[in-house]
C-alpha cells in the first residue's frame, strides 16, 4: 500500500510586504530582490500564529478529503517556528481539530520538513500502521529572521499547507529519497535558547537565522538535481514521463537551474515564490494546494516532490497523482 493524497489545503496571512515596502526598513529595492530571488512580495503573521494558520490549513484539507477530524490516526507536522516548544503545534493542532483519535508528532528538517514528513506518512502506511494521516507544513519564520539583515529578511514568508493522505494500492507515492549532511549544517542555522541556569549566566545571544546564501545556493542547486536523477534512474523513468515538479520555493534561481540541469520544459515547474517568498516547510504544501484546486494536477499523472534546506537536509519523492 502507499500513502496517498487525497485532500490539501492552505493559508496565509492576510498582511502582504512587498519589496517595495521592504525597502522603506532596509537598504535594498524591488530590482536588487526580483532578479536574485524572483521574489515580490510575501505574507507575514501579525495577528495569525504557527498552530492557527496549520489549524486553518488542515481544516480545509480534511474539507477537500472529505474526512471528519475523528477520523483521522495520526497528524505530523513539520516546522521550525512553533509557538511553544511544550506544547508541540502538532498537539495543538489535533485539539484545535477535534481529532481525538489521532497521535501527534512534530517533525524538524527545516525546509525539507513537508518532503520528509509525507515520507513518514508513507512509511507508517506501508507498515500497516496507520492508513489515515494529516501533513502539515508550517511556518512563521518572520520571528526568526532578523529584520536588519537585507540578506536574510528579504527572502522569507510565513505561511501552511496541509495533505491528508490515505492507503491506495496504486496511486500516491511510489518512491523517496531522503538526506541529511549535519557536518554543512552552519551555512543555515539559527540558534534556540541559550544554556542558562543556576551555574551557567550567558549574556544575549544572537538567535536570528543566518545564512551562507551562496554556499546554500550551491548545495541546493546539486543535491535537487541529484536526488531527483537518482529517483528517475531506479525507477526507470524519464523526463518526459514526469508531468509536474513540485520543488521548494526558495528561490526562483535555484529552480531554473534544476530546470536546465535536468534539461525539462519550464511549464513543469510552476512557482508561487513570487508571491509567497521562502515559506521553508509550508513552500510545497501551498503549492501544492493551489495546483490541486486549479486542476493542474491531472488523476494518474506523475509528480516529482523536492525539499531542501536548513540541517542540511534534502530529500525527493516521485508520486501518481
Ligand atoms: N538588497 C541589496 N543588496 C543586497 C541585499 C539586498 N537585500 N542583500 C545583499 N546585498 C548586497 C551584499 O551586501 C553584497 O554587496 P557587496 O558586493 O557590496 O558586498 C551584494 O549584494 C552581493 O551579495 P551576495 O550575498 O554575494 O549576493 P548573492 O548574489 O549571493 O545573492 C542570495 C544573495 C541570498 C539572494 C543568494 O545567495 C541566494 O539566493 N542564496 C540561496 C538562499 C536560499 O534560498 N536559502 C534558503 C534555502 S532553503
Amino acid at each position: 500500500m502507499n500513502a496517498h493524497i487525497i485532500g490539501t489545503g492552505s493559508f496565509l496571512p492576510e498582511k502582504v510586504v512587498t519589496n517595495f515596502d521592504l525597502a522603506e526598513h532596509v537598504e535594498t529595492n524591488d530590482e536588487w530582490i526580483m532578479s536574485r530571488t524572483g521574489i515580490r512580495q510575501r505574507h507575514i503573521a501579525v495577528n495569525e500564529t504557527t498552530a492557527g494558520m496549520a489549524f486553518e490549513a488542515a481544516r480545509r484539507a480534511l474539507d477537500d478529503a472529505g474526512m471528519l477530524p475523528e477520523e483521522l490516526e495520526m497528524i505530523l507536522l513539520a516546522t521550525v517556528s512553533p509557538d511553544h516548544i511544550v506544547p508541540s503545534a502538532a498537539c495543538e493542532v489535533q485539539a484545535m481539530l477535534g481529532a481525538n483519535n489521532a497521535v501527534a508528532i512534530e517533525l524538524n528538517a527545516a525546509c525539507s520538513g513537508f518532503v520528509f514528513a509525507l515520507n513518514t506518512a508513507h512509511a507508517y502506511v506501508m507498515a500497516g500502521i496507520y492508513t489515515k494521516i494529516l501533513v502539515i507544513g508550517v511556518e512563521t519564520l518572520s520571528k526568526l529572521v532578523d529584520w536588519s539583515d537585507r540578506g536574510t529578511c528579504i527572502l522569507f514568508g510565513d505561511g501552511a499547507g496541509a495533505a491528508v493522505l490515505t492507503a491506495d494500492e496504486c496511486a500516491g507515492i511510489q518512491d523517496f529519497v531522503q538526506y541529511a549532511d549535519g557536518t554543512k549544517g552552519e551555512a543555515l542555522l539559527c540558534d534556540a535558547k541559550p544554556l542558562q541556569n543556576l551555574f551557567v549566566q550567558n549574556g544575549q545571544q544572537q538567535r536570528y537565522v543566518r545564512m551562507d546564501g551562496q554556499e546554500v545556493f550551491k548545495f541546493a542547486v546539486r543535491r535537487v538535481s541529484e536526488s531527483i536523477d537518482q529517483l528517475l534512474a531506479r525507477n526507470s523513468l524519464t523526463t518526459g514521463e514526469i508531468g509536474c515538479y513540485i520543488l521548494h520555493q526558495a528561490n526562483a534561481r535555484i529552480i531554473q537551474s534544476v530546470i536546465k540541469h535536468l534539461k525539462e520544459e519550464e511549464g513543469k515547474f510552476p512557482m508561487n515564490v513570487e508571491r509567497c517568498g521562502n515559506t521553508s516547510g509550508a513552500s510545497v504544501p501551498l503549492l501544492l494546494d493551489e495546483l490541486n484546486r486549479s486542476g493542474r494536477l491531472k488523476k494518474g499523472e506523475k509528480v516529482i516532490m523536492s525539499g531542501f534546506g536548513g540541517g542540511l537536509t534534502w530529500g525527493s519523492i516521485y508520486m501518481i497523482w
